[in-house]
């Protein structure tokens, strides 16, 4: 074998390993950018869906303010309406048949409350269909026992 054919031995060994060598190089980058595709396709932040299609299906957590007066709407719905009373109508309930009267501005029925109490009915007949927030208080202000047995007979607030 000729010094020739050893030269143009190695040249092609060369060709072949830098040819190896960038062709390898080619394909590591391509799967690379192949990898970071799918990781953009399928991570959360990159996917083109809106928040609030997020929320509906529970995926995150909920964090626009359209979302919490939403949550917000949810549970005041869920709520009873606060019923709201004028004077005048607590008025024509002033008798023993029917008893309502206004205390610290919140509206009571106290009908079923009448034969019932340990002071006697005329004390509360006195305050039936009025504002007995004074009498009440003179009386039995700060009581546990009244205060407590009160806060079962309110219907609604005095409108003002
Ligand atoms: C408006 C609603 C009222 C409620 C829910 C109420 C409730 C009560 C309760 C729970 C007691 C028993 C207290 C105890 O055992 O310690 C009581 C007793 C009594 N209440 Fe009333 N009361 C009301 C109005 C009045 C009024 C307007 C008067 C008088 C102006 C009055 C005069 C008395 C008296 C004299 C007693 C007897 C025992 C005591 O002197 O504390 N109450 N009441």
């Amino acid at each position: 074998m000729g010094k020739k054919s050893v030269y143009i031995g190695l040249i092609t060994i060369l060709i072949i390993v830098i040819g190896g060598l960038a062709l390898f190089k080619l394909t590591n980058k391509q799967s690379q950018t192949n990898n970071n595709q799918a990781v953009s396709q399928f991570s959360v932040p990159n996917i083109p869906v809106s928040e609030d299609l997020l929320e509906k299906f529970m995926i995150s957590e909920p964090t626009s303010t359209e979302s919490i007066n939403f949550q917000q709407l949810q549970q005041t719905s869920t709520q009873p309406q606060e019923n709201l009373y004028t004077l005048e109508e607590v008025s024509q309930n002033n008798s023993k048949e029917s008893c309502w009267t206004v205390i610290r501005d919140r509206v009571y029925d106290l009908t079923e409350w009448i034969d019932k109490h340990p002071g006697g009915e005329d004390k509360v007949l006195s305050i039936c269909g009025k504002d007995g927030t004074q009498v009440f208080e003179r009386k039995h202000g700060g009581q546990e026992k009244p205060e407590e047995a009160l806060k079962r007979f309110e219907i609604g607030k005095l409108r003002q």
